[in-house]
């Protein structure tokens, strides 16, 4: 296996980090790599806006958690409870990826590429990671998105499009087994 290969198969969702935080040097080369992804037609409409504000992560948690325990299905709730109440994990930064799906509808696509580039630099640099779509229920009852929105830096017209939580793992895991299964080769 080569180098890209085994940090593919290294790479592991991360839920129990240690305070520390990444050097500026670590996050910015996760943010390099970041901005490198492919994009449909070059459009690349997203930012890459790198949170290291422990202030802003926890309002985001707060105001995150709470439009879960207020939703009537209690599932995502119970769940994040069950793996200790925090819908960061006790990440000390992430990376937010807002997107403008007005200059082109696809951008999503691009978002989701873009953050497995962060993911995967992160863990060739040693960096623990999980995607955490669920950083988007801070903006979710519209009360606190223009806020956030404007504490995070986001261009006009850009929405919230996924995060990356980053920082030092607490507790590591073994990466999941694929399930070749889902191969097939029509010969
Ligand atoms: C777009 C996207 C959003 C995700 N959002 C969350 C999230 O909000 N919270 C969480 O705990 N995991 C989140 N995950 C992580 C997945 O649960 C995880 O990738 C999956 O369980 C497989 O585990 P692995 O990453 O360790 O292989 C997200 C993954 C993706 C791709």
């Amino acid at each position: 296996m080569n180098e890209t290969l085994k940090v593919i198969a290294e790479r592991y969702s991360c839920r129990n980090y240690k305070d520390e935080i990444p050097s500026d040097e670590i996050l910015e080369a996760i943010a390099e790599a970041a901005i490198q992804a492919p994009s449909g037609m070059n459009r690349q409409a997203w930012r890459v806006i790198v949170v290291k504000d422990k202030e802003l992560i926890h309002d985001m948690e707060t105001e995150g958690m709470s439009y879960l325990a207020n939703m009537e299905d209690k599932s995502s709730y119970n769940r994040i409870m069950e793996r200790g109440g925090r819908l960061f994990y006790g990440a000390p930064c992430m990376i937010v990826v807002p997107i403008d799906p007005a200059q082109y509808a696809p951008a999503l696509i691009d978002c989701g590429i873009l953050c497995q580039n962060i993911t995967l630099a992160a863990t060739s640099l040693g960096i623990a990671n999980i995607m955490c779509g669920f950083t988007g229920l801070a903006f979710a009852s519209g009360v606190r998105a223009e806020e956030f929105s404007k504490r995070l830096g986001f261009p006009d017209g850009y929405a919230f499009g996924c995060s990356v939580l980053l920082g030092y793992a607490n507790e590591t895991r073994a990466p999941h087994i694929p399930d070749k299964e889902k191969i097939t080769f029509i010969e």
